[in-house]
């Protein structure tokens, strides 16, 4: 691809967007942006210096002194930091999932985070994944796909990732987890997760990865 692309794909919780973006990034030549990830990295850091993100507290303004930054290597890995330190695996926590709603509700921080991805994405070809990459952050994409599957799917997803991560996860939680976050995604005021009217829809609860990921790229080679 000679000229600058973005693709943007949004869908709940669990529904593959992170997986199979990264490897649609690598086979690709793409930056991939894991916009959750900055979300997570916020709630980490509010828990971590206030101890809750309730009242005030998620609301403070040093958020751009923190140093949030990404890194993505061309072998598919994705890495998140604040400052020097390497908080990929902090904000993976359940505490973080069950917390980052207030976190993401905020005007203030949204506007924050949609303002350093479209930063990122200054000089690269990129594939953003998230909730509202494309109705907010990149209205303009060239190709946009929004990824869905059953929260049964869904959750069990989300249980295999814990298990990779070594994590001991109660099954009951995580899919109520699951349930909560999509009430929470699809309600909030701004930049409520919503299919795009021009993103392509893909279900992939009887899918494979490797299925998705073909089809995405078919999407890339017909589209742009
Ligand atoms: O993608 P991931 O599941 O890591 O995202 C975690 C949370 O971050 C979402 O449930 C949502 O609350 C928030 N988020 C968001 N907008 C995005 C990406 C994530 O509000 N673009």
């Amino acid at each position: 691809m000679n000229r600058k692309i973005v693709i943007a794909v949004d869908g709940p919780a669990g529904s593959g967007k992170s997986s199979i973006s990264r490897v649609v990034a690598a086979k690709k030549d793409l930056k991939y942006i894991d916009s959750g990830a900055v979300y997570r990295a916020i709630t980490w850091h509010v828990l971590d210096s206030y101890g809750s993100v309730d009242g005030d507290a998620a609301h403070h303004n040093d958020l751009g002194n923190i140093g949030i930054t990404q890194e993505f290597s061309p072998d598919g890995q994705v890495k998140t930091f604040i400052g020097n330190r390497d908080v990929s695996m902090l904000i993976r926590d359940e505490k973080i999932a069950a917390n980052i709603g207030t976190i993401a509700d905020s005007r203030e921080i949204r506007n924050f985070v949609n303002t350093l991805l479209r930063g990122w994405a200054d000089k690269d070809s990129v594939i953003m994944d998230g909730r509202d990459v494309g109705t907010v952050i990149f209205p303009t994409a060239d190709l946009k796909i929004y990824l869905d599957a059953s929260a049964d799917i869904r959750a069990l997803r989300r249980i295999k990732e814990y298990r990779e991560l070594g994590k001991n996860v109660d099954e009951n939680s995580v899919k109520k987890q699951i349930i909560q976050r999509d009430s929470e995604d699809t309600s909030r005021k701004f930049g409520a997760l919503i299919k795009a009217e021009d993103a392509i829809y893909l279900d992939t609860t009887t899918l494979t990865k490797d299925e998705v990921i073909d089809r995405i790229i078919e999407l890339i080679t017909i589209k742009i």
